[in-house]
């Protein structure tokens, strides 16, 4: 690691702070012992792979990179996925589910002159049967301890069904609410998201990923998918490298170093180049640069796409761009026949001298890796018997609960909140109301939705639930699309009929996801009349919002009595809304992504840059619009709680640190209501002067803190060069001397602060 001082000279890094930083101390003998023992299986794998590799033909290797897809009537193992596996010409298979299914194309596979077993892959992204919440509202927690849970639930849940390996976590970064996968990821900052990446390897995964209740994760997309030139789907991405290294690279990073298994190419070009061609992200950042031993996959056809891009000729150049950048594996799935540019052209291209078969050994030598890491050659088989005691269990329900209960974000409470358990009659009304498809989000993983649909509790219910003395109407007054107010009439009536009244709005779950940008990120069609309908009977009422992203809500932030956004709360969805409508549990949820006034405000995030004409109101020539605020409508890190928090006495170990060294910073968080509650204290930091000029402001560490109403607590950071330093336009990392900002406080905006001095 090498440390820059400022403007230039750069000072090598003794090898024993890098230690440090990774919290690695030279006298951890259980650490020695993991890695001495991670080291020894590593070798007798490469052994065993060696083997392998020895008696296998070209046309073999060529079938380890090769993903499959079911071809079959309804997603079966149809005859050509089966002749092929009995062949030994498919490595892996995507989205073939059902346990049945999976065995009996194994039992194919071992047929095969080399016995080597299918691994199977699949989008399993925020539960598999039990739903948790879509990603981004998983990120609202700041809870990692519950994500890493949530994701070992997926992974035991998944591989009782047979699939060992997840295309999660997604971890693009996101500035651009306009884009549908936002939904996906864990919002716009690179430390949270990073810590959150990191967190999703560790609950998939776990220590061995052999373990029959632990599946194989990858990270994706790499890279920088999240950053679409207007926020358009698959659209190009440029940005300039200390951008990129600053602010995308971080949470691939984070799960690379967490151990992630594999790493998915993404779809997008980068600065120029097909990311599915690019040997300086594959290569040089990856496996030169990260040191990445996993394997990795390219996305779903983005080998056949670097035609359609005019970056390859034709498919057997796409093949030779691919493999030559490092892409070891296809996703090239086209059922029913086998349409891979890979399997059609690798021969042909190795034996030509196109590409080296020292190339292709490597990729075949990352994939038997995976296999033997995962698992797969031991246990081939999935027990049948394990799904029932696997899936859905209550442990599993509660969970889905709990990371519900802890991410909804309370935007607005006017007193309206939390509705009194006494209420007497209470309308739920809205086309989300009572809607579990939506509610569960995008991304249910193929096969699954039906169950769970039938196992999930819409906000009706969940109101039902928390209140069963309480007369409960339902009116859903217009469906997502809401582009007829015929029942705009009903729901006021049962407005009017009720003493409170909760109102259910906002996106459809195909709003957003994979190829769902949208221009417009209001509440779709007249939703909204519908919300001024009930709010003119004069009635008490609150507004529960669900959707995938951000929205431009104006009219609601300025009127709406209680507004909660609850994004996709997934199964449990409907009872984790009504805890915390009812007050059986304090919201806690922080907004991990700026929710802009409009449009025109994107890309917007908390962490931009300065100017060198910063807004002023009395000077025109300054950096602002004519006809909406700069500020967001709310910024990223904002959530309101049924308590009051005040921070105080913000302290520092000292004031002035070396470039190598850290420092505690230390605040006081005081409970002043009655209520107990949880907020999520935020450090953010500030680099005053530098050669590259640094965020406005960028967080450097969080901490979720329960207290009793009246109590006080102390939350300690660290602060050291991994958030002290930046990467420059070279991709080169170093701390520069001289004075920061310090906040401690719960947003982004506001907060206690204080300055320190790198020395
Ligand atoms: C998506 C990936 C996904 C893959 C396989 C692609 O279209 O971009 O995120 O993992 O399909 O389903």
């Amino acid at each position: 690691m090498s440390i820059r001082a400022r403007r230039g000279a750069w000072i090598l890094a003794p090898a024993a702070t890098v230690l440090l930083i990774l919290g690695v101390t030279a006298a951890s003998r259980t650490v020695a012992h993991h890695i001495f023992a991670a080291d020894s299986r590593e070798q007798t794998i490469n052994k065993k792979v060696d083997a392998l590799l020895a008696k296998m033909t070209l046309a073999e290797k060529f079938g380890q990179l090769e993903m499959a897809g079911p071809d079959g009537a309804n997603g079966t193992p149809g005859p050509l996925l089966l002749q092929n596996a009995k062949a030994g010409l498919v490595g892996s298979v995507l989205d073939l589910v059902g346990v049945n299914n999976i065995n009996q194309a194994q039992q194919a596979a071992l047929q095969s002159r080399l016995h080597i077993p299918l691994i199977f892959s699949l989008d399993v992204i925020h539960g598999y049967q039990t739903i948790f919440p879509v990603p981004l509202m998983e990120a609202s927690s700041w809870d990692l301890a519950a994500i890493t849970r949530d994701e070992a639930v997926s992974a035991s849940e998944a591989t009782a069904d047979g699939i060992k390996w997840t295309f999660n976590p997604m971890v693009d970064i996101a500035r651009d609410p306009r884009w549908g996968r936002v939904v996906e990821g864990a919002g716009e900052d690179p430390y949270l998201g990073s810590a959150v990446a990191a967190a999703k390897v560790a609950g998939y995964q776990g220590s061995d990923y052999s373990r029959l209740d632990k599946m194989a994760a990858t990270v994706k997309h790499f890279a920088a998918y999240g950053a679409p030139v207007a926020g358009r789907e698959y659209n190009t991405v440029d940005m300039s490298t200390q951008q990129l290294f600053n602010d995308y690279l971080p949470p691939y990073k984070a799960a690379v170093n967490a151990g992630v298994a594999t790493v998915m190419s993404a779809f997008n070009s980068l600065n120029g180049v097909p990311a599915s061609g690019d040997p300086y992200l594959l290569k040089q950042i990856l496996r030169q640069m990260w040191d990445f031993k996993g394997a990795v996959v390219s996305d779903y056809q983005a080998v056949q796409e670097l035609v359609e891009f005019g970056f390859a000729a034709n498919e057997q150049d796409a093949a030779r761009l691919a493999l030559t950048a490092g892409v070891d594996i296809e996703m090239g799935v086209q059922v029913p026949s086998i349409n891979s540019t890979y399997t059609n052209f690798g021969p042909a291209l190795v034996t030509s001298g196109k590409v080296s078969i020292a190339q292709v050994n490597a990729d075949v030598r990352h994939v038997l890796r995976l296999k033997y890491l995962a698992g797969v050659f031991d246990h081939p088989f999935t027990d049948p018997t394990r799904v029932q005691h696997a899936e859905l269990t209550p442990a599993n329900l509660a969970a889905a609960r709990t990371i519900a209960d802890e991410s909804s974000v309370l935007l607005r409470n006017e007193n309206a909140l939390p509705l009194p358990k006494s209420t007497g009659s209470i309308a739920v009304v809205g086309p989300l109301a009572d809607n579990a498809a939506d509610q569960l989000g995008s991304n249910v993983p193929i096969g699954q939705n039906a169950v769970a649909v039938a196992h999930t509790t819409t906000v009706l219910q969940g109101v039902k639930n928390a209140v069963p003395s309480a007369t409960v109407t339902y009116a859903q007054g217009c469906d997502t699309a809401c582009t007829s107010s015929a029942g705009f009439g009903a729901a006021v009536q049962a407005a009017n009929a009720a003493q409170r009244t909760v109102v259910v709005v906002g996106e459809p779950a195909s709003y957003s996801g994979e190829a769902s940008s949208r221009s417009d990120i209001s509440l779709p069609g007249q939703q909204l009349a519908l919300v001024q309908a009930i709010a003119a009977t004069g009635k008490p009422y609150v507004v529960v919002l669900m959707n995938g992203r951000p929205l431009t809500i104006g009219w609601l932030a300025d009127n709406a009595p209680g507004l909660l956004e609850s994004w996709y709360p997934g199964t449990e969805g409907g009872n984790a809304v009504a805890d915390v409508l009812f007050g059986s549990v304090n919201p806690s949820g922080k907004l991990p992504m700026t929710f802009p006034r409009n449009v025109g405000q994107i890309p917007i995030s908390y962490n931009e840059l300065p100017t060198g004409r910063p807004a002023d109101p009395n000077n025109k020539y300054t950096s602002k619009y004519l006809d909406v605020p700069n500020t967001p409508q709310y910024p990223f890190g904002f959530g309101l709680s049924y308590t009051t928090f005040q921070f105080s006495n913000l302290r520092l170990s000292s004031s002035s640190v070396g470039t190598h060294g850290s420092l505690t910073v230390r605040a006081d968080i005081t409970n002043t209501g009655t209520t107990s509650g949880t907020d999520v204290a935020q450090l953010y930091i500030h680099d005053r002067v530098a050669s590259v000029l640094q965020p406005v402001r960028k967080l450097a560490g969080f901490q979720r803190v329960s207290i009793a109403g009246g109590q006080t607590r102390t939350v300690t950071f660290t602060l050291g060069p991994s958030q002290l330093g930046y990467y420059d336009n070279n991709g080169h990392f170093g701390v520069e001397p001289g004075a920061f900002d310090v906040y401690v406080g719960d947003s982004s905006v506001g907060g206690l602060s204080g300055q320190l001095s790198v020395q």
